[in-house]
């Protein structure tokens, strides 16, 4: 087990990366028998084919701690001595706990500091650098960080203008203390918010607002999809520049561009924007959909398994949800033993 020295502390360094899928598939020409759409229309829309989605009981915490668990396979000895878990998610188990003590309690780790983070799609960034604040302050040494959305349970199932974009997942990453400077380091970031476009994306009732509406409709995901899209390839871009200000880098300087998997013309218009060659993109949603708070991690581990993000690679990551918010990091991605995603 490495110890840091007194100078290494400080910096959150990347050591282990896991997901899970759960095992229903739903592919375009599925979704076309039941509602009015097509696999072109998707496809070319949006990139995405086929998505995975809870079903039999499933939920946010089940895939929360399959995705848990094989990062901590994953980080090896660093997997060893976690004392906080943080999860992203907007689709907990309950309104009221959060879901992070139950999927603490189901991988052993009962009595470390478990709490939620809810910034939608943004979750994983805003949770990253939570996260890696608290191993800065030195309130945690190793950290269990988990992506896990059940979005398509907010969805009303007729509805085209979602069903077809959301799928359902989780990944997850162990940060140990280290040195800033290693590779695998987090940071800078880059957060925000605009509150005043919460109605662009939401849930009307079900929350203190508005408990129960008669409108079975408030209780569905409602979404203006053009005006997401622009808001989310301006965001993303802005972001990641300023991320890149922070961290002195160019962006020449990046290799691959993890963005937050919501739509493939959403990525490369952001990546056009920024200057990043097409093939700096590292795209999963072909088969994922948009996962939400999983889908960074879940993007990051299919760049690893199939080769497109390798150790030393200078790597973007910026990521766009609903509140509005987003938010963005760097690091230079380290050595690590991943399984694929089940
Ligand atoms: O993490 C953040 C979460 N959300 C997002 O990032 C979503 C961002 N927005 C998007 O990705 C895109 O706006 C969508 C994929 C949601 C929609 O794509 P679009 O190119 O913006 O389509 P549109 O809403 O402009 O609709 C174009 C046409 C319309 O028909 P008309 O008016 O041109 O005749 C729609 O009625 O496509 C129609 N349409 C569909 N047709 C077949 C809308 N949904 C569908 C569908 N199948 N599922």
């Amino acid at each position: 087990m490495q110890v840091p020295t007194q100078q290494s502390r400080g910096g959150a360094v990347l050591a282990g990366l896991g997901g899970w899928l759960p095992p229903r598939v739903v592919d375009n020409d599925e979704l076309s028998r039941r509602i009015d759409t097509s696999d072109e229309w998707i496809r070319t829309r949006t990139g995405i084919a086929r998505r995975h989605v809870v079903d039999n009981g499933l939920s946010t915490v089940d895939m929360a701690v399959q995705a848990g668990r094989r990062a901590l396979r994953s980080a090896g000895s660093y997997g060893e001595g976690i004392d906080a878990v943080v999860l992203a998610t907007s689709t907990p188990d309950h309104l009221c706990p959060a879901s992070a003590p139950q999927v603490a309690a189901e991988l052993g780790l009962s009595g470390a500091a478990a709490f939620d983070v809810n910034a939608v799609c943004s979750g994983f960034v805003y949770a990253l650098a939570t996260a890696a604040g608290l191993i800065a302050a030195e309130i945690a040494t190793r950290v269990l960080l988990v992506g896990a959305d059940a979005f398509t349970t907010l969805l009303d199932p007729d509805d085209r203008t979602t069903v077809p974009i959301f799928g359902d997942g989780a990944g997850a990453v162990v940060l140990r203390q280290g040195s800033p400077d290693e590779p695998g380091a987090v940071g800078p970031f880059d957060l925000g918010s605009e509150g005043e476009l919460t109605d662009l994306l939401y849930v009307p009732a079900g929350g203190a607002r508005l408990k129960r509406s008669d409108d079975p409709s408030d209780h569905y995901l409602r979404m203006q999809g053009q005006a997401v899209f622009r808001h989310a390839t301006a965001r993303m871009a802005s972001s990641s520049r300023a991320v890149l200000e922070k961290a002195g880098w160019h962006t020449s300087d990046v290799d691959r561009f993890v963005g937050h998997q919501a739509n493939v013309r959403i990525l490369t218009a952001t990546a056009k924007n920024l200057g990043l060659p097409a093939d700096s993109l590292v795209v999963n949603i072909g088969h994922t959909g948009n996962t939400s708070a999983a889908s960074i991690p879940l993007a990051m581990l299919d760049g690893v398994v199939d080769g497109t993000l390798r150790a030393g690679d200078r790597v973007l990551v910026s990521a766009f949800g609903a509140g509005l918010t987003w938010g963005s990091t760097v690091l230079r991605w380290p050595g690590l033993e991943c399984e694929p995603p089940a």
